[in-house]
């Protein structure tokens, strides 16, 4: 039985991954993420995919 992937948008910050999930990048790279995974929704991170707090210090507000 699969598990159930839940998304969950975290006000001001990121994309919040209830699973694991695999991600593929625009060069058609697969990363397989642990059981939470936040992803950054402001585009910011230093470290995209994936959220490092920088939504913090630019305002992001959706
Ligand atoms: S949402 Fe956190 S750095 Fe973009």
């Amino acid at each position: 039985m699969e598990e159930e992937i839940k998304l969950e948008i975290i006000k001001g910050g990121p994309l919040k991954v209830h699973g694991s999930v695999t991600l593929i990048d625009g060069d058609g790279n697969e990363t397989k993420t642990k059981k939470t995974a936040f992803l950054c929704r402001c585009g910011q991170s230093q470290n995209e995919p994936y959220c490092d707090g920088t939504h913090k210090e630019c305002g992001f507000e959706k």
